[in-house]
């Protein structure tokens, strides 16, 4: 399959872009084989990867070692890596985050969550110098304290005018396509109609322009059941340990 460029990735509306997160080089190996459309090296890798409680403890040093394992993986896809928390949390600290990461990993774009007016001065300023970014509303992660939890946006009329305002907002200010994390499935299908930029949803329904969902839930390479809106492929977590157990057996006899 061809690596997709920005142009192609901007063209994408209704063509149920597909896009899974990865952390490591094997998985990247494996990815780069198959038909993904992109690959997120997702801020999620502080959870699943690193053990920690939410993705506010990440760092950027960490988003760079992780994406760069991955970019030596998987060279034949456009590949994302977000913004860590506390990397952007000024234009100028954001200008100098974007940069290293973006240099440093050889990603194709960078993603980072939110809507306030000082970030869509960033985005604005970061792809004036050339590096694409892609947004991300609705549940953010990162602002879990700040939100009071985890759970789906857009489900009264404020919250829905304010999402649609916050896209609309994004897509001016120049992000190549938009996540949209657990927002009400009516309006996340609203959100891709009025955008002329995919849409990525996860747990957003189905009528965004892709998904993109974590490859530990799709593969359940943990112990704990996905989200909802997530239907594993494999219980690898179980397999795995039910090989290693039958190895140790046979080591033992
Ligand atoms: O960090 C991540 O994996 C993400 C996806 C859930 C969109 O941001």
């Amino acid at each position: 399959m061809k690596k997709l460029n920005l142009r192609d990735i901007r063209k994408s509306k209704q063509k149920n872009l597909q896009v899974l997160t990865c952390y490591d080089f094997q998985t990247a190996i494996l990815l780069n084989q198959t038909d993904l459309d992109m690959i997120l090296v997702g801020d999620s890798l502080g959870n699943v990867m690193l053990g920690y409680e939410t993705t506010i403890e990440v760092s950027l040093t960490e988003m760079e070692i992780f994406a760069g394992a991955v970019r030596r993986g998987a060279p034949d896809k456009f590949l994302i890596v977000d913004m860590p928390f506390g990397s952007y949390s000024t234009i100028p600290q954001g200008i100098h985050s974007a940069t290293k990461l973006f240099q440093k990993t050889r990603a194709e774009a960078v993603k980072l969550e939110g809507a306030f007016p000082y970030q869509l001065k960033l985005i604005e300023r970061l792809t004036q110098t050339g590096i694409p970014v892609m947004g991300h509303i609705g549940l953010t992660p990162q602002s879990v304290h700040q939100l009071g939890g985890y759970f789906t946006h857009g489900k009264n009329e404020s919250s829905a005018e304010r999402l649609m305002k916050e896209a609309k907002a994004l897509e001016a200010a120049g992000v190549f396509s938009l996540v949209l994390e657990m927002v009400d499935e009516n309006v996340a299908t609203e959100i891709s109609k009025s955008l002329s930029i995919p849409t990525i949803g996860i747990g957003s329904g189905k009528k965004t322009d892709g998904q993109v969902l974590v490859i530990n839930d799709l593969l359940k390479l943990g112990p704990n059941m996905p989200p909802k809106f997530c239907t594993p492929v494999a219980d690898l977590f179980e397999t795995k340990k039910e090989l290693i157990n039958q190895y140790l057996v046979d080591q033992r006899k």
